[in-house]
């Protein structure tokens, strides 16, 4: 398998070799502090050793996986932030953009909900809909197991499989959670769910390649041993002492030059419309990682050339404080050609023949111009294909990147006690007993 490769050319302009060969000692010594496990949230990088994971483990989430696929009409995977992120990243890149509308038309079973993300009823009360007279399983996953979102959608829930499943509810329901503590694990007891291990030390925007994630991946029928590779040969390529060889380090190393330079914010954008929930799931990891003490890159994500009928002019010619990575995908999984009309109304004859995929690649190099002479520097990482084995090893790339680039910049990157704030007004708000 061929590596991602990481470019930074179109950054030229803004970083200087010997500004690299600066920089590169205190990537050097921030990796350093993360894989010697010296600095600030240690305790919390067990995904660092993640893609060694017990066979037993992957072959259990793979035979709950199987029972899902093969009983259920309708998966819904509860959870917020980490909780949900890695593996709707992963599903929406893999599975097709209509996958659920072909599961309930009787296609490839089950459908992939999502839920526990937010608090608004409409968007459960549409879900609801959805699964009337279906057979519904529900994975739900809090690390915690007292998040106000999912803790809300589970109630509701659980108790339409119950009611639509009375007893055999207990079959259709798999927790992952805590091994030990916390309401999720005590409910799950009770009432005699399955469980998984949300691993104590691995924070929630890193648990992808836990449980949490693989098993909504396995149960959209992607194989999770290719992702786990995938992220193995990441691990090995973040191994290499060599920076200028190590992906992970030179992506922390060039965007940290550039937010010197006064680059605030960095788009993650890509090119294909299946990718929107992985920039959805990079903007949480950098976003909780770095924005802290009045520090950090700014994470946003665009879909393009989607994107560029809306955020395209501001990044053209607004502010000049941005940076943007592209990700590019060499192969689309599937191939379209331009036909041939005798009539050529539209003008694009000269196209007839051509994939769409080579005019998607054709936009993104003109774009990456564009921005750079405009001011944007731009990156690039490119992916020679979009599977499991790409996507695991994306992860695992941007996860290493990020405790790198959090530690060169001088803040702890596995806590995110700022989040804490809305809850506790929230809390008070509402009159809950503890926040009085
Ligand atoms: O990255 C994180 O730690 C958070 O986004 C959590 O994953 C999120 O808040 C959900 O927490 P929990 O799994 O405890 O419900």
């Amino acid at each position: 398998m061929k590596n991602i490769e990481f470019d930074y050319s179109q950054a030229a302009d803004f970083v200087s070799e010997n500004e690299i060969d600066a920089i590169l000692p205190e990537a050097a010594a921030a990796r350093k502090v993360l894989t010697e496990r010296t600095g600030e949230g240690n305790t919390f990088l067990g995904w660092l050793d993640l893609p060694d994971m017990p066979e037993e483990l992957i072959a259990d989430i793979e035979k709950t996986a199987e029972k899902i696929r093969s009983e259920a009409d309708v998966l819904i995977v509860i959870g917020i932030g980490g909780s949900y992120l890695g593996a709707k990243a992963a599903v929406s890149a893999l599975r097709g953009a209509y996958a659920n509308e072909l599961a309930l038309l009787g296609g490839k079973k089950p459908a992939i909900y999502f839920s526990g993300c937010d608090m608004s009823s409409d968007h459960l009360a549409s879900l609801l809909e959805v699964i009337r007279e279906k057979k519904v399983f529900i994975n739900v996953i809090s690390k915690s197991g007292t998040t106000t979102e999912p803790a809300i959608s589970l109630r509701i829930l659980c108790d339409a499989v119950k009611a639509a499943a009375g007893e055999d509810a207990r079959n259709r329901i798999i927790a992952t959670t805590d091994a030990k503590k916390g309401a999720l694990k005590t409910l799950a007891d009770k009432e005699g769910w399955k469980t998984f291990i949300v691993p104590d030390n691995v924070g929630g925007r890193f648990s992808v390649l836990t449980p949490v994630g693989l098993l909504p991946i396995a149960s959209a029928g992607l194989c999770i041993r290719k992702m786990i590779e995938g992220a193995k040969a990441a691990k090995e390529n973040a191994a290499n002492d060599n920076l200028r060889e190590n992906t992970a380090c030179m992506y922390a190393a060039v965007r940290n030059i550039l937010y010197r330079k006064g680059k605030k914010a960095e788009i993650l954008a890509n090119f294909e419309q299946g990718l929107h929930y992985r920039g959805e799931w990079w903007k949480q990891l950098y976003g909780e990682s770095e924005g802290k003490e009045g520090k950090g890159i700014y994470p946003d994500s665009l879909d393009f050339s989607t994107d560029l009928h809306s955020m395209g002019q501001y990044i053209q010619e607004g502010e000049r404080m941005l940076m943007e990575t592209f990700i590019d995908v060499e192969e689309p999984r599937n191939r379209i050609e331009i036909p041939h009309w005798t009539e050529n109304l539209d003008g694009l004859g000269y196209l007839e023949g051509k994939t769409l995929g080579y005019v998607n690649r054709t936009a993104l190099k003109g774009t990456s111009e564009a921005h750079r002479d405009g001011g944007v520097p731009n990156m690039k990482f490119t992916v020679p294909e979009m599977n499991e084995f790409y996507l695991g090893y994306i992860f695992y790339m941007f996860e290493y990147a990020c405790g790198v680039s959090g530690y060169m910049l001088g803040v702890n990157p596995f806590n995110q006690p700022g989040v804490e704030a809305y809850k506790k007004n929230m809390f008070r708000l509402l009159g809950k007993p503890s926040a009085k």
